[in-house]
This record gives structure tokens, sequence and C-alpha cells, in this order.
């Protein structure tokens, strides 16, 4: 059931049930994140390998200390800066955190979201939130309560609904190395911004062979129709005959029927179209294509993550 009481969620969470939960980024899968319980519903509902590990969402910086051993400096600087908000740093966790919420792993990823319903519902919890996104696994992120319902309605008891996602793409992900910084996951936050307050920072690749590594599996995102990425109007040469689709920033083509087409922004701003990308996506996932076309974004501010997603969505 999708619904806006913050009461009622709670309550939900409290005797360890999963609901769904809205966050500036996309919607989570949410449980007690110091209940083992709590979070075996959550891999399962998800249907989601258990060496993926889960985010736990805090309600302020401060409560980051009480999970995880003393910050490196640059996370509190990067915390000063940019939290509340689209960031996740991974630190050491302490035993307070159940092995299965980090897969075994050493390090715990930690985030305090900016949604303000999320922050309201945080603070009457006296436990922090495990939340991976909330579609199944291997799936489109979602960006609105309808989009949690649609896949995962019958499986939960409650969805949260506070609007659209502001941002629309996951959170950044850092943590660091031998005192090294490395952005694990391009997201919300882009890597410039990150820069501009503790200088160049490494951004890892993804690794198919590696999932200890954050996020990062090869084939992610993905559509049930194969995603083709280049070039709109060579490749709608190529592909003429087949029932297309096309996702671009900002152009339109005539050739192709309006409906077949989603343009992510008006104004070719990439803010804006990380935030209707997900949409976009199972927009066009729904209408039956033979294959759906994509162009590459600019390589800069978000559109490096939307890159990243859609570069994983095509499995390349
Ligand atoms: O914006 C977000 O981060 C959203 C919202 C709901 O907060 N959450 C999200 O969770 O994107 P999820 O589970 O879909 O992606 C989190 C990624 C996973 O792919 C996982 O591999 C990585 O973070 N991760 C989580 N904990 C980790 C850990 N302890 N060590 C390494 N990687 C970790
Ligand atoms: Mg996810």
């Amino acid at each position: 059931m999708i619904g806006n009481d913050v009461q009622v969620a709670g309550e939900y969470l409290t005797s360890g049930e999963v609901v769904g939960i809205p966050t500036e980024t996309v919607y989570g899968l949410a449980g007690n994140a110091l209940n083992e319980a709590a979070i075996v519903k959550i891999f399962s509902v998800k249907n989601r390998p258990y060496f993926d590990p889960l985010i736990v969402h805090v309600a302020s910086t401060q409560e980051i200390e009480k999970y995880c051993h003393p910050l490196p400096e640059q996370a509190y600087w990067l915390a000063h800066s940019f939290l509340p908000g689209p960031l996740t740093l991974l630190l050491p966790k302490k035993k307070l955190i159940p092995d299965l919420v980090t897969a075994g792993l050493p390090n715990v990823a930690i985030r305090v979201p900016a949604h303000p319903m999320l922050k309201v519902l945080l603070e009457e919890l006296d436990f922090p939130l495990a939340a991976p996104s909330a579609n199944p696994f291997g799936y489109i992120s979602p960006t609105t309560a309808q989009h949690v319902e649609a896949q995962l309605g019958n499986k939960i008891p409650y969805i949260l609904d506070g609007g659209p996602c502001a941002i629309g793409l996951e959170s950044t992900i850092i943590g660091w190395e031998a005192e090294q910084p490395v952005v694990y996951r391009k997201g919300g936050l882009p890597v410039e911004k990150i820069e501009a307050v503790i200088g160049k920072v490494e951004v890892r690749q993804h690794s198919s062979s590696q999932p200890a590594a954050p996020g990062q599996l090869k084939s992610h995102y993905a559509p049930a129709a194969p995603l083709k990425l280049g070039n709109l109007q060579e490749m709608i040469t190529c592909y003429k005959g087949k029932r297309i689709g096309l996702l671009s920033l900002c152009g339109v083509y005539p050739d192709i029927p309006q409906i077949l087409q989603v343009k992510l922004s008006m104004t070719c701003d990439l803010n804006e179209a990380a935030r209707n990308f997900f949409s976009a996506m199972r927009y066009l996932d729904g209408l039956d294509l033979e294959v759906i076309l994509a162009e590459w974004m600019p390589e800069e501010g978000l559109g490096r993550a939307i890159n990243d997603r859609l570069r994983r969505a095509a499995a390349l």
C-alpha cells in the first residue's frame, strides 16, 4: 500500500518489516539495520545475492560515528560540505552493524539522506535503516512510489510516498584505500564537486569479477529490450525496419513517432536529465521494443553518472 504517513512506516519498521522509503536519490527498500531478520527480508524481497552489501541510512552526520570507527580527515570535510545529501561514505564499521549488512566486509557504506520526510522518519526511529534501491536486483531503479508499487507492491506492507526523487540517480560512493580517496560509484554528487573539496580522486571503473567493489556489477539497470549506445541518427538508419525507441538528452527525431522517443530535458540540462532518466528507461521498457537506442551524455556533472548507468544498462 502507498501512503504518506511517517508514523505508519515507522511502526512497520519497528516491528521488523521492510517498507519502501523516499530519498532524494532513488526510492529505497528499508529495514532495521541492526535487526538480522529484517536484513534477510530485504535480500529476499529484492532477490539480491548476499554478497552485495547494503547502504545504512542515518539521521545526522553525528550519528555516523556511532556505527563507524574514526573517520579519515577528508571524510569530515566531505560530510561538512555535502551531508545531508547524495554521498555515501565507505568507512570501517563498528561491531553494532551486523556482518549481513556489509556482506562480511570490514567497511560499512553509510549515508545521511536529505529527503525531508525520510529525515523525520529517521529521527523518530532508534535504529538506522539499511536500504538498497527498491527494485528487483539488476533492474531499473525506482524514482517514484508508483515504481516501487509496480514491482514490489505485493511483497511489502507499505510504501512511504515522498513524491518524485529530486536527484534521480543513486548516491556517489567514496571510500579510502591506503588513505587515498576512491570513488566506487559515480552518482548524484558529481565527482568535480568532491574534487573541489579534497583534490583529485581516483574513479574506479566497474568490475563484474569483483562484486565486493561497490555497486559495480557490469550488467545492471537493465531493460528487457537490448540497449544500444551511439550516435542516434546513425543508429536510426542502421536499425531501420525494427521497432525502435529513442533516448536522447534533448534532440528530436522527426522520422520516429513521438511516443517512441524520450527527451530527458527540454533545455539540455543534465540535472533535469538525471531526474528523468530512470522513469524514461521504464517508459521505454514498457513499449515492447526490439531495441532501445540511446546517446551518450556530455562527460560532465551528472552526465558522467548517467553515462555509467547507460553503459551498464547496455552491459558494455
Ligand atoms: O542513493 C542510494 O545510494 C540508494 C538510496 C536508497 O539510498 N541506495 C542504493 O543502494 O543505491 P544499492 O544497494 O542499490 O546500491 C549500493 C551499492 C551496492 O551495489 C553495494 O555493492 C555497495 O553500494 N555497497 C554497499 N555497502 C558496501 C560495502 N560495505 N562495501 C562495498 N560496497 C558496498
Ligand atoms: Mg541498486
